[in-house]
């Protein structure tokens, strides 16, 4: 079996989406979650940015303890500092510095020669080395680079100690044929590449980044990075829940490789994003849309009460997406609110359950038919506040 690592950076590319800002216990909530969901890596935040960011970050790190937490810096010492000091606490500090390497990028952005990125790359991921055991290195824009350059600054931050080499496709240009020849190139023609893992990391510009995320896959990238609900800069970054449901579902072509999420936690995850970040999921989204599952037309309908996998390749109960038979109202009791709270994963303490029962009968009075959504909201809440 061939495991992909999963890198969340929902925290830190993620909150990037326009109008998206979380606080500190909003984002520790989230990062508890991912914990739960399986991810490997989570992508905390910049600490570099704001000493709030530094604070998260730091939070998020030393309460973490089975995935491992991450920042971004650039390559500049007060950055690799401040990273460092949000990140000794954790469990394995592990930092990630990215440069642009793009002529683009290079000539109207760094205003660096390309022998002056190579050799900034190199100096930070030395002196990030000093104290992290672990350096991820990410050349920004990569897909828009010269290829035989991008494969010479890869071999040099290898050399320097980046353990694992990220492949951006920053602004979602490419292709799922010409990123997946790109990774199969730097495979090909870095010499040292075996002492590193490659990653993938895709916008979704153009409608792409599952499909790019996954031709990386097929040609040798052992990480993806990516956020739930897809959210991110502009169009947004590949969504995590769509590349691990499809790598399950599609194990006849994706054969031997796996990731370790816990798939049952992704509606959960999923809602909790949509929720704090204040990001509408769309209906038809692949996956934890309103309607991944739903069927409208009569012969669909008849297809699937006859054999669900007429119409269904995937099952609600795989992302943990909980049954709606019993209708929750002005008349349910406190068993079934209880029970549909559990269902939903929530474990919360008597006082916070109470709380939350006040607030679904407040409700109830007002709205004839409370949803599972209404239920997320509610208890979400009285979550936060524990
Ligand atoms: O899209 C991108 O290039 C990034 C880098 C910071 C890795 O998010
Ligand atoms: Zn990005």
């Amino acid at each position: 079996m061939r495991k992909i690592d999963i890198y969340d950076t929902t925290l830190r590319d993620g909150e990037q989406s326009p109008g998206v800002n979380l606080n500190s216990i909003e984002k520790l909530e989230i990062a508890k979650q991912l914990e739960r969901l399986g991810v490997d890596i989570i992508e905390a935040g910049f600490p570099a940015a704001s000493p709030g960011d530094l604070a998260s970050v730091k939070q998020i790190a030393s309460t973490v303890r089975n995935s491992t937490v991450t920042g971004l810096a650039r390559t500049v010492k007060s950055d690799i500092d401040a990273a460092w000091e949000a990140l000794k606490v954790a469990e394995n500090p592990r930092l990630h510095i990215f440069i642009a390497t793009s002529p683009i990028h290079m000539t109207y952005k760094l205003k660096k020669t390309p022998e002056q990125v190579v050799a900034t790359a190199v100096e930070s991921i030395k002196y990030a080395k000093q104290f992290f055991p672990l350096v991820q290195w990410s050349a920004e824009d990569a897909f828009r680079s010269d290829r035989e350059f991008l494969a010479h600054i890869v071999e040099q931050a290898i050399t320097a100690g980046a353990s694992v080499v990220n492949i951006p496709d920053t602004v979602g240009y490419a292709t799922p044929q010409e990123y997946g020849a790109l990774f199969k190139f730097l495979k090909e023609n870095v010499p040292n590449i075996e002492q590193a893992k490659l990653s993938a990391h895709c916008h979704n510009d153009l409608g792409m980044a599952v499909a790019n995320t996954l031709a990386a896959i097929e040609n040798g990238a052992d990480q993806v990075e990516g956020t739930i609900n897809g959210i991110g800069e502009r169009a947004g970054n590949v969504a995590l829940e769509e590349v691990a449901v499809a790598l399950y579902t599609r194990q006849d072509f994706y054969e031997n490789i796996k990731t370790d999420l816990t798939l049952n936690e992704i509606k959960r995850t999923s809602q909790l994003v949509s929720k704090l970040t204040g990001m509408h999921i769309q209906a038809n989204k692949a996956v934890v849309g309103k309607n991944a599952f739903a069927h409208e037309s009569g012969i669909h309908q008849d297809g699937v009460l006859k054999e669900p996998t007429t119409y269904e390749i995937i099952t609600p109960e795989l992302i943990g997406e909980t049954s709606n038979n019993l209708v929750m109202g002005k008349h349910s009791g406190r068993h079934a609110f209880q029970d549909r709270a559990k269902s939903l994963g929530f474990e919360l303490d008597q006082d916070s359950l109470n709380s939350a029962f006040t607030e679904f009968k407040k409700l109830a009075d007002r709205k004839k038919e409370i949803t599972n959504d209404d239920l997320w909201t509610i208890l979400t809440n009285e979550q936060l506040k524990e």
